[in-house]
């Protein structure tokens, strides 16, 4: 685990004294490749054509490597007002009568859509950054309320109420004052916002110096939306750079009902217990072969026994089995959660870094950069753990332009997705090209 992301780490990791990268690293390599991105015009207005829908065909919808995925919506980073046109993270909500939405990250801001029963998407506004743009915007969901942090200096987080969302008529850009249900500044810049609904905390990881939480996890109680408080620290184990927080059911009975949650600590698998958020607990901190870039996962189903888990630079630095720069995913059997043991790995057949991956009903959404979104069946895990069972059962390439070559592990094409309508639309955003609304139509 790491103790600190100041320079000197950066310097440290940099002369390949340590054992994997370091936030501050892992930043200016993407900063490097967006810049080359740039100069090449992929972000340029009008680069990229709007689309109707477009059924998966013998491998293609459109110009897009498909299998069992359907292009149903697409709207493009410009059609959804932002300026800048490079997308990021997204997440959904569901009204409380039924009317799906998404809030899709954008360096200059977070554009809403809608999600119409017929999956088509019909932008409904924007709230713009707080302060300036960043690369990294981030955004989650609890109740009616939207979470959002940025890597921008003095961002703070923005508290936004998506039922505003249900009476509009024509796209609206929202106030960054006067339209805020609160704005919490205990942190200025975030890198990553986590959120646990059933405990209504939100946990900001990655914040910077002056929050004094060592980049760990930041805990803010939003039981009241209006009035958002600090509620703890984590910094024990340094930088958090994502994690899935819970309230344990599974087979460690020792922290049954325990808050617990599972921390991607740049080269280690962190689980704590925060339910004490005065005095959270590590309960293990574990590496693995391979180990560049710990960056996000998540549990494979309710039992809680197996986590996924994705490095996002073992493919670009052909660590461990990634040499072969296959996308991978480690599986990690959580049977106790004191001694963690990684158990195996899951390589797509595409070449591309793994970004990142939510679960539902057994099936991993990975939204994996240069290869798009690609869908694993994890069922197999209750019965083989070394993950030879799992299966790709559909993607949906966004980034046609690594094709040819069969994929590169590059930062290009998706960031991130959201699979948790009940209606089963899907939503991919695209760093490039704007936001998806996708329809998986193989086995379930
Ligand atoms: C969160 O805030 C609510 C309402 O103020 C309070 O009842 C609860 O104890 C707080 N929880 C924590 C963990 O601070």
């Amino acid at each position: 685990m790491k103790t600190s992301t100041t320079l000197l780490a950066a310097v440290s990791a940099l002369a390949g004294s340590a054992a994997a990268e370091s936030m501050a690293v892992l930043k200016q390599m993407k900063i490097d490749a967006w810049a080359a991105q740039n100069e090449a015009g992929v972000y340029d207005i009008n680069r990229y054509a709007a689309q109707a829908a477009t059924s998966c065909v013998n491998g293609k919808a459109g110009e897009y490597q498909c299998k069992n995925v359907d292009l149903v919506s697409f709207l493009r980073h410009q059609d959804m007002g932002s300026s800048t046109r490079k997308g990021n993270d997204i997440w959904g909500w569901t009204a409380p009568n039924g009317r799906e939405f998404g809030a899709v990250g954008q360096t200059d801001g977070t554009a809403f859509v809608e999600v119409k029963s017929d999956g088509s998407l019909v932008y409904l506004g924007r709230l713009p950054t707080q302060t300036t743009s960043s690369s990294w915007r981030d955004m989650k969901v609890i109740g009616n309320h939207v979470y959002i942090g940025a890597e921008s200096s003095n961002h703070g987080l923005q508290v936004f109420d998506m039922t505003k969302l249900l009476t509009i008529t024509t796209p609206k850009t929202f106030s960054i004052s006067s339209d805020l249900t609160a704005r919490f500044t205990g942190f200025g810049n975030s890198h990553n916002i986590v959120a646990h609904e059933e405990t209504k905390m939100i946990y900001a990881v990655g914040t910077g110096t002056a929050a004094g939480c060592s980049g760990g996890l930041y805990m803010v109680n939003v039981t009241n939306p209006a009035t958002p408080t600090s509620a703890g620290c984590l910094s024990a184990g340094g930088y958090v750079h994502d994690a899935q927080c819970v309230i344990y059911k599974g087979p460690d009975t020792r922290y049954t009902n325990k808050e617990i949650c599972f921390n991607f600590n740049e080269d280690t698998l962190d689980i704590v217990d925060v339910t004490n958020k005065k005095s959270p607990t590590t309960l293990s901190s574990t590496s693995y072969n391979g180990a560049s870039y710990t960056h996000q996962g998540w549990l494979s189903d309710d039992s809680m026994r197996y986590l996924l888990l994705d490095d996002e630079l073992d493919e670009q630095n052909k660590k461990g089995v990634a040499a072969n720069q296959r996308t991978t995913t480690y599986i990690v059997d959580i049977k106790s959660l004191t001694a963690p043991k990684f158990t195996g790995t899951y390589q797509s057949p595409a070449k591309a870094i793994d970004h990142n991956q939510y679960v539902k009903n057994g099936l991993s959404y990975q939204a994996n950069y240069g290869s798009g979104l690609r869908i694993i069946n994890v069922k197999s895990l209750a019965t083989d753990p070394t993950g030879k069972g799992i299966t790709e059962v559909g993607y949906f390439d966004c980034h046609p332009e690594d094709d040819s070559v069969g994929g590169k592990a590059e930062f290009v094409g998706t960031w991130s997705v959201y699979p948790y309508f009940k209606s089963g639309f899907v939503l991919l955003n695209s760093i490039e090209r704007g936001v998806y609304s996708l329809k998986y139509t193989g086995p379930q």
